[in-house]
Parts: C-alpha cells; sequence; structure tokens
C-alpha cells in the first residue's frame, strides 16, 4: 500500500506512522483520515506487528488539528451527512484492538489532541503542546476532545481549556495525567518504539486483554468493570501463552511466547 500523506514503516514488530505534511503542520485533511485508517487496518491484521507508534514529521507538530482550510469552504449538510470522523471512533479506535502509542512531538491541537487521546497512551516531548482551540473558530471539538480530554484532565482544566483554547505543555500535561512520560524531543520516536517493542514482546493476547480491561474503566462503572475484568482474567488463564509464562517463572527461565 502506498500513501501520499502519511509514513509507514515496520521496525521488527512495531509499526511506526508517521503524519506527513509538515509543511500544514500535519493537519488532518480527509486524504490524512483515509489513509490513517487503511494504515491501522493493516498493522492489526498483520500477525508480525505487536504494537504501533504514530508520530508527526518534522520538530514542529504532531498535528495542529482538522485541516481549516479543507472545513472552511465545507457546507454543515457535508459535515452531518459525512459523519465527519465517524470513521476514526469506528474504524481506528474500536477496531485496534492491539496497543497504539502517540508519541507527540509538538503541537498536538484540536484534532490532533483528540488523534492523541485516541491513542492508548500518550508520550510528549518535552516541546509538546496540547490544546482544544476549536473555540476561536466558531466551534467545538469533533472527535472527542470535550469528553476524553475531560477525562483524562478532569473538568475544571478540560473545561477551562475549551473555553479559552490556551495551551497546556508537557509539564502540565504530565502533571494533569494527560500523558504517560515526557521524553526529550530528540529521544521521543526512539523511545516510543522502544517502548512498543516491550509491549509488542508480551504474549499478544494478554497485551490485547490488558488494553481492552483498562479501556473498559472509562466506559463502564466499577461493579460492571470488575466483573469483566475477573472474568477476561478467567479466560486468560486458558492460553498457551499462560502456561508457558508461569512454568517460566517456575523454572526460572525466558518465557518463549506463542501469542495464543
Ligand atoms: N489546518 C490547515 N493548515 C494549518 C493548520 C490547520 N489546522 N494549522 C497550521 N496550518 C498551516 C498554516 O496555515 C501554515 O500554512 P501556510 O504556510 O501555507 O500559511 C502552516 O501550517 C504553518 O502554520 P503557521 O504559520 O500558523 O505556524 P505558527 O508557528 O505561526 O503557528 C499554530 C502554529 C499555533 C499551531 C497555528 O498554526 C495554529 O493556530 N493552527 C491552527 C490550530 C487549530 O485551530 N486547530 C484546530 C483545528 S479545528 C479541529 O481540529 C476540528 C475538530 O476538532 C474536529
Amino acid at each position: 500500500m502506498s500513501y501520499e500523506t502519511i509514513l509507514v514503516e515496520t521496525r521488527g514488530a512495531v509499526t511506526l506512522i508517521t503524519l506527513n505534511r509538515p509543511k500544514a503542520l500535519n493537519a488532518l485533511n480527509s486524504q490524512v483520515c483515509a489513509e490513517l485508517v487503511e494504515a491501522f487496518a493493516a498493522f492489526e491484521a498483520d500477525d508480525t506487528q505487536g504494537c504501533a507508534v504514530l508520530t508527526g514529521s518534522g520538530d514542529k507538530a504532531f498535528a495542529a488539528g482538522a485541516d481549516i482550510k479543507e472545513m472552511a469552504e465545507k457546507p454543515a449538510a457535508d459535515f452531518f451527512l459525512g459523519d465527519f470522523f465517524a470513521d476514526w471512533q469506528a474504524r481506528i479506535v474500536r477496531a485496534t484492538r492491539k496497543p497504539w502509542i502517540a508519541a507527540v512531538n509538538g503541537f498536538a491541537l484540536g484534532g490532533g489532541c483528540e488523534l492523541a487521546m485516541m491513542a492508548d497512551f500518550i508520550l510528549a516531548a518535552d516541546t509538546a503542546k496540547f490544546g482544544q482551540p476549536e473555540i476561536k473558530l466558531g466551534v467545538a471539538p469533533g472527535m472527542g476532545g470535550s469528553q476524553r480530554l475531560t477525562r483524562a484532565v478532569g473538568k475544571a482544566k478540560a473545561m477551562e481549556m475549551c473555553l479559552t483554547g490556551r495551551m497546556m505543555g508537557a509539564e502540565e500535561a504530565e502533571r494533569s495525567g494527560l500523558v504517560a512520560r515526557i521524553v526529550p524531543l530528540a529521544d521521543l520516536v526512539e523511545d516510543a518504539v522502544k517502548t512498543a517493542q516491550t509491549i509488542a514482546g508480551m504474549p499478544r493476547m494478554a497485551a490485547m486483554v490488558n488494553k481492552e480491561m483498562v479501556n473498559i474503566a472509562f466506559e463502564t462503572g466499577l461493579e460492571q468493570g470488575l466483573l469483566t475484568e475477573r472474568r477476561l482474567f478467567q479466560i486468560l488463564t486458558a492460553t498457551q501463552d499462560k502456561a508457558e509464562g508461569m512454568a517460566a517463572f517456575v523454572e526460572k527461565r525466558q518465557a518463549v511466547w506463542k501469542g495464543r
């Protein structure tokens, strides 16, 4: 598959996807949207791949949002009838059961911040800046910003950011629970790939189940979440990798995973 707006490469069991419109600060136009869906579907379908990293090209931006130039002339009916950005929730967030990391290398604004928050976790460069400035364009977040940012950082900060459009730097983002870790910009991609390789080296089904469990905590009540966790844990005990992992521990040797 060849792409024009993104770069896709594999590093062992890790797929590295790079948004590649640096002159437009990696703004998310409809071609980027379609190509990302394809790239994530290919990653998910490839058994040799265990984890993905999404980053932006250049030092300045992960993505500065949905493409404003493309949206400027678009009639409201097109947004509504095309169900603008519904695709990513269904075909990236829901359809990608393997873990993936956003490596945020600069501005992550509007749809860029929302895309980063779709990842299983965010690693931020020390230069990263997050924001939902849509209000300054006469609109509001449209790809999950009002929901995921609020869940990540709480109502007070999310409300302030959405209402003023102010940006949050990497340190504040880490302090607020939006990002897992801060990494110097120069090391960001290598660190993210290394982290992804660690995850890809884990027993595959256990990695997918761990991801599902943590996501369930965002979407359900405690009693239901605990029940689901117990059942998923119990199901994992039937895997070959559970037998191998526990035998390897007892026998004091490295486990050899089968991914089943
Ligand atoms: N869409 C299209 N083009 C964009 C863009 C965007 N979101 N963000 C930046 N660009 C383009 C600029 O137009 C400029 O292109 P030209 O050289 O052709 O003029 C180029 O990228 C560089 O940008 P700037 O000259 O503005 O760079 P800067 O360093 O002065 O400012 C910035 C950087 C603060 C990020 C500024 O570019 C900016 O505010 N961008 C828009 C951010 C924004 O409002 N994002 C939300 C979009 S709406 C959305 O995402 C909707 C949704 O939730 C679904």
